[in-house]
């Protein structure tokens, strides 16, 4: 008989039938009952013991944290609670577990506590829904894409420029950090590192993904990314994955009609296949909810604020009718926001960005045409030379989901905003390259998966939703 995992039994039971099991004891109850679960769905099967025919010392070791193999029949259950049960016939303990030292007990704790116990924080029901919701959210990622023909292309993860121009990269050195060699005028010499330069951990794979849209037409990168920004917030990692499609022949309309769809493609997909995962967050979020007071209190359960965005237009408004927007706002004009908005050219913060999303709006919003000034340096100039074809998807209760835009075709055009923006130009020359031999109107965006993965299992803190989160002064596990 082979080992059969808990959520194909589940899905296709069949009453006497003889099952063998494996996974981890959730608990243990009246020396009887153990909650067996093996990760591969949320629901624990009860594996009832029969004492009075086990031995006192195998019986000892059952405890919460357990590693079992079970061989038993599969019978409809008496008790309340659960409608299947397994008569175990026979145990074996595969890993003991000390129940006084082992730090998941069964009762709620916190996930602050947790995030110190990362390593074993997925033998709980959040975490474990959480990571599932994440695989398949992966999945459905690749799957949407590969449908529609876009190829997926592996972009380096260290580079030796900065995609965002923002600076905030992590180095890649093999030189001595304490007696680096040095250059005559004092500074470190990069000639004499393993790449003869400076390099990085990339912030994106945009640049490189150009480079094939221009050759292959669609394609898009889904890998990990690397910011060094000092934000400790529920938002930013400082490692996180991000899916950057890149088209050829496509403009910002077309950008944002394909982020849209893909957006609501991938949440469809976890509504279909993971309903138990999805009642299980929403029940969490709910309770959550109620611990809160009633003015924070969002309106909308998980699944319903899923199905929404899934069956609901995205807002499409430009920069310049959100800053009208916001100046005439209350929270603005009785300088309830941090940052009060004055005059068009303003950064929007992220209390802007959700008084249009959660307030004005109350749907996702898809911001268009920001000033060039705010925006980085390969995004399309407008003719009005003030704007770029810029655009970012804001959600509830998350801000910025996706970052995209038309990119500068023109080399002209292009090398003057590298000029004016200061960016290292020699780096670019085969970005610029691109722009000389067959350049076409072309367009990408980013999404930040795990502000995405955090939207669709209503957490609220980035670092529950990626299993090892790096964030300022912790890189632990
Ligand atoms: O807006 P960003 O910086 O855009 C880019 O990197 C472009 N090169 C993308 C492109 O056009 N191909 O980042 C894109 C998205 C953001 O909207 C956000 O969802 C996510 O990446 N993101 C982060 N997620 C977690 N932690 C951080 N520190 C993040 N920084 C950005
Ligand atoms: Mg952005």
């Amino acid at each position: 008989m082979s080992i059969i995992r808990l959520v194909d039994l589940l899905k296709n039971p069949e009453n006497n039938q003889e099952v063998e099991v494996n996974g981890w004891v959730r608990t243990f109850r009246a020396n009887r009952f153990i909650a067996l679960n093996d990760g591969s769905t949320i629901e624990n099967l009860q594996c009832v013991v029969d004492f009075k025919k086990t031995e006192e010392s195998l019986l000892k070791k059952i405890n919460t944290g357990t590693a079992v193999k079970i061989k038993g029949k599969l019978v409809e259950s008496m008790g309340k609670g659960q409608s299947l049960e397994i008569i175990v016939e026979e145990i074996e303990i595969v890993g003991e577990s000390d129940p006084e030292t082992y730090p998941i007990q069964p009762k709620k704790h916190s996930f602050e506590f947790l995030r110190e116990k990362a390593h074993l924080r997925v033998r709980t029901a959040t975490f474990s829904s959480v990571m599932r919701i994440r695989s398949v959210l992966s999945f459905a990622i690749h799957q949407f894409f590969q449908n529609k023909g876009f190829i997926n292309v592996h972009t380096p993860i260290i580079t030796g420029s900065d995609a965002e121009g923002a600076g905030e990269m992590f180095r890649v050195s093999v030189l001595d950090a304490k007696k680096p060699p040095l250059e005559d005028s004092g500074e470190v010499n990069y000639k004499e590192d393993f790449f003869g330069k400076e390099t990085n951990l990339t912030v994106s794979g945009q640049l490189e993904a150009e480079a094939y849209a221009q050759a292959m037409g669609k394609v898009y990168t889904f890998g990990p990314t690397f910011r060094a920004e000092n934000s400790n917030t529920t938002r930013h990692l400082a490692e996180f994955w991000m899916i950057e499609p890149e088209m050829a022949f496509c403009d910002l309309n077309e950008n944002m009609d394909l982020a849209e769809e893909f957006i609501k493609s991938t949440l469809k997909y976890i509504l279909e296949k993971c309903p138990k995962d999805l009642e299980f967050l929403d029940k969490r979020q709910a309770d959550e909810e109620k611990t809160k007071p009633q003015s924070m209190r969002s309106e909308m359960g998980l699944m319903e604020k899923i199905k929404f965005v899934v069956e609901n237009d995205f807002k499409r408004v430009s920069y310049t009718e959100a800053i009208e927007i916001l100046r005439n706002s209350k929270p603005n004009k009785k300088k309830k926001f941090d940052y009060i908005i004055e005059e068009w050219g303003a950064d929007l913060q992220s209390e802007h960005e959700r008084f249009l999303v959660e307030k004005h709006f109350k749907a996702p919003v898809i911001l268009f045409d920001y000033p060039a000034k705010i925006k980085a340096f390969y995004m399309r100039m407008n003719d009005d030379q003030k704007t770029v074809r810029a655009m970012d998807i804001l959600f509830p209760g998350i801000g910025e989901i996706v970052g995209g835009s038309q990119r500068e075709e023109r080399l002209d055009v292009l090398e003057k905003r590298i000029q004016e923006l200061g960016v290292d130009a020699e780096e670019l020359w085969w970005y610029l390259d691109l722009r000389r031999f067959g350049s076409t109107p072309h367009s990408g965006f980013g999404l930040g998966f795990e502000r995405l993965v955090l939207f669709a299992t209503g957490m609220s803190n980035i670092r529950d939703v990626i299993p090892f989160p790096r964030t300022p002064q912790n890189a632990s596990f």
